[in-house]
């Protein structure tokens, strides 16, 4: 039996080499690469096989940008979300943001909670995308969470109170590097791991189907033979 891809997370990376290798300033990489997540998502959401996709957007560490590049991505997550908005309702698909949110203006905060609950009753893929995430912050939340409510930690009741709480079948990074940057930490503990070269702006539904493709033969054991 193949594996199925029912979780795929992606590190969309390289946006920033990308406008520099056509001497453009960086934002243009960003500019084209929210782009590409529209070709992903409305093709993950024709997928039958993937039911979530996790997009790494904004990490609690890119908040040590130059404030040019910071304003600009927020400026750029409040077009997209406009944006998309039919793109989602057209394909079922449903808008969850993970990460804390609390960070971003009050503006940008309202957008998005109003693009998850237009698209609370979609019922095909799930695409949360990383906001402010960092794996580690998502621990200690969901750690601080327990135990506001009194809980006693397990691995079920800390999973049930991360902001997601499926395991990554598949991760992908794109751009190159061979790290997680604080993605996904605990969910990713048994997912295949793809580092592609392309640089996000150039990556398509076609080299994600080829990197499904190699996914599904690998042996996954779990630990066990
Ligand atoms: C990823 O592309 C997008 C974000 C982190 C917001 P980068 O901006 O990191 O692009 P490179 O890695 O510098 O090329
Ligand atoms: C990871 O990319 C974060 C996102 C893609 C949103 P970075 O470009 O921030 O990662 P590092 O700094 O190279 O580890
Ligand atoms: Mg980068």
């Amino acid at each position: 039996m193949s594996n199925l891809p029912r979780h795929v997370a992606i590190i969309m990376d390289g946006n920033g080499r990308w406008a520099q290798q056509q001497e453009q300033p960086r934002v243009k990489g960003h500019e084209r690469g929210a782009e590409v997540i529209r070709d992903i998502v409305t093709f993950a959401s024709r997928h039958e096989e993937i039911s979530t996709l996790t997009l790494y957007a904004f990490s609690t560490e890119n908040w040590k940008r130059p404030k040019v590049e910071v304003d600009f991505l927020m400026k750029l997550l409040n077009r997209y979300l406009k944006k998309e908005l039919p793109i989602y309702l057209e394909n079922n698909v449903r808008f969850c943001a993970i990460g804390d949110v609390s960070g971003f203006s009050g503006k940008l905060q309202k957008l998005i909670r109003e693009t998850e609950e237009k698209t609370a009753h979609c019922t095909g893929l799930t695409q949360n995308l990383a906001l402010n995430y960092g794996a580690k912050d998502e621990i200690v939340r969901a750690v601080n969470t327990l135990q506001a409510e009194g809980r006693v930690v397990t691995s079920e009741s800390l999973n049930s109170a991360l902001d997601t709480p499926q395991s990554v079948d598949l991760l992908i990074r794109t751009g190159g590097d061979h790290r997680l940057s604080n993605f996904l930490l605990w969910q990713a503990a048994y997912a295949e791991l793809f580092f592609t070269r392309t640089l996000w702006p150039d990556f398509t539904s076609h080299e994600l189907q080829s990197i499904i493709d190699r996914f599904k033969s690998v042996e996954r054991r779990f630990g066990g033979l």
